[in-house]
């Protein structure tokens, strides 16, 4: 019986596309970088679905792209041209298996969409504090093969801190179950984190126990007009000093970043006026008192005044008002899409290297590409900043992409200089996989290939993703 036969006889005939309208969505990202071809799209109803498809497509050496919601900003969920690999969605298998508001856990299928844990948190009286822009469509095992990061991760962490247990399937169809609650397990090396962050290149995870939190019942969000980042930085101390780990956001943004929200994204609303140099979006959470909240919030801007590093702020009077603070935030990634192909960067480095960084990148770039327009913002207590690159007004894509590989080796080496990262939370996916033996330690390359030779001999999960083949050495 052929592959595809084999495989709808598994999954359902319904749940394998071939013909190519029904492929189209699944074959392309999210930033309409990567277009891709396969020989099947294939939604699994159950774990035991994807163990029987692994099972067959390792015996006849078939590549495996596995798939959530398909936002991710690396080209990880995109197959090659090849039209040899199945894409395998995780978006049938979405259901929320139990919450257990005592243990503070939540279990769930891998294809569950984001927005719909932190809806089910909130109904059993809990919060799941992972929040990204794409959290109406990615799902949970993306989530965990990209080890998301999002916006609350200054007082949350990334996903490897919010995940107990996982179950995945291995590239041969084997089944770990190692969906525990348990908050101590110490047997052994830590498979669990092993397969957070492999964006699909070493098993399918299948389904997940989440770390549930008490519900933050009072939010204080500010939108602090400051000079550049390193006023930011001083900026992030004095509240710190003054809030503890209730900061919970902390979201740098540039004038240029904002002048670009402002032109792509019609409800968004400036609080202060005419885009300031830079901003900062600050949000403190806690489990009660508002008022108190506010008042360490206002007490730590009038601080920052008085030092002249904050030239004007505004403090949301309610929630439709820290909404509307947040829809700038929000808007970046589209805005960056409707003004053009951006030379992306997704980089962290030591946090009080942050300000030096920006400096230093801004500088090495605008010599090498005269005109070029960083548009910079992102998650700035964590180190991260999205350093992305707009071409000089007036140079075509074309020209843009033949100076873009160029402005990233200088955004990447300036990163290196600071003993950064390049990539805090977007992944290597396809797009970056070209630095990595730049980038990583030949030694971090040779465990990360011994591993995936143990769990993947073949190869077959994620081509062409995290890590080089050997010709790209
Ligand atoms: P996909 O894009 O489908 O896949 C991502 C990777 O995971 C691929 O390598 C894929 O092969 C693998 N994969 C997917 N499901 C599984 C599975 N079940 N088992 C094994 N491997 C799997 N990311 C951040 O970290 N922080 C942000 O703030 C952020 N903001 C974003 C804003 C917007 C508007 C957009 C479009 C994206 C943003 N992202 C952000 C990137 C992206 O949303 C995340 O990487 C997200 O975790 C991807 O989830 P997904 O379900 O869409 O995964
Ligand atoms: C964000 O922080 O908005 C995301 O990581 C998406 C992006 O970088 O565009
Ligand atoms: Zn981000």
């Amino acid at each position: 019986m052929d592959l595809i036969a084999r495989i709808a006889a598994i999954v359902g005939e319904k749940h394998v596309f071939v013909d190519a309208e029904a492929q189209a969505p699944f074959l392309t990202d999210w930033l309409g970088k990567y277009r891709g071809a396969a020989a099947a799209i294939v939604r699994p109803g159950s774990t035991e679905d994807v163990a029987a498809v692994l099972a067959l497509c390792a015996a006849r050496k078939i590549p495996i792209v596995p798939q959530g919601g398909n936002t991710s900003m690396s080209g990880g969920a995109t197959p090659d041209m090849s039209g040899r690999a199945v894409v395998l969605s995780l978006t049938r298998m979405n259901r929320v298996r139990a919450v257990d508001p005592v243990g503070n856990t939540m279990t769930v299928d891998a294809g569950v969409v984001l927005a719909k844990v932190q809806e089910a948190a909130k109904a059993a009286g809990r919060f799941f504090p992972l929040s990204l822009g794409a959290e109406g469509s990615c799902t949970i095992g993306g989530n965990l093969a990209a080890n998301a990061g999002g916006v609350a991760v200054l007082r949350y962490g990334t996903m490897r801190e919010l995940t107990l247990g996982l179950e995945v399937v291995l590239p041969d169809g084997r089944i770990w179950d190692g969906l525990t609650a348990l908050r101590k397990d110490n047997t052994g090396y830590a498979l669990r984190d092993l397969f957070i962050g492999s964006e699909g290149t070493l098993g399918v995870i299948t389904g997940a126990v989440l770390k549930l939190f008490p519900q933050p019942m009072a939010r204080a969000t500010a939108f602090v007009a400051v000079n550049d980042a390193s006023a930011a930085l001083a900026l992030l101390s004095s509240v710190r000093a003054r809030s503890g780990d209730r900061l919970t956001a902390f979201e740098f943004m540039t004038g240029d970043c904002l002048s670009l929200i402002l032109k792509h994204i019609s409800d968004a609303r400036l609080p202060l006026g005419a885009p300031p140099p830079a901003a900062v979006l600050i949000e403190l959470s806690d489990a009660d008192d508002e008022l108190e909240l506010t008042g360490r919030l206002e007490s730590a801007l009038v601080e920052a005044a008085e030092a002249d590093i904050v030239l004007d702020a505004a403090i949301a009077q309610d929630g439709a008002q820290s909404k509307a603070f947040w829809r700038i935030r929000e808007g970046v990634s589209q805005a960056l899409v409707r003004e053009g192909k951006a030379a992306k960067h997704d980089v962290s480095v030591p946090v009080a290297a942050i300000a030096d960084f920006v400096a230093a990148a801004d500088a090495a770039v605008t010599a090498a590409a005269p005109g070029v327009r960083p548009i910079v913002f992102g998650h700035l207590g964590d180190g991260n900043l999205h350093y992305n690159l707009l071409p000089p007004v007036g140079l075509g894509d074309t020209e843009f992409a033949a100076l873009a590989p160029g402005l990233t080796h200088i955004v990447h080496d300036e990163t290196r200089r600071r003993r950064g990262s390049i990539s805090a939370e977007h992944g290597i996916g396809q797009l970056r996989v070209s630095e990595m033996p730049r980038c990583k330690a030949p030694i971090e390359l040779e465990l990360m290939r011994s591993l995936k030779g143990l769990f993947d001999p073949d190869g077959l999960l994620n081509p062409g993703k995290l890590l080089p083949g050997p010709a790209e050495n």
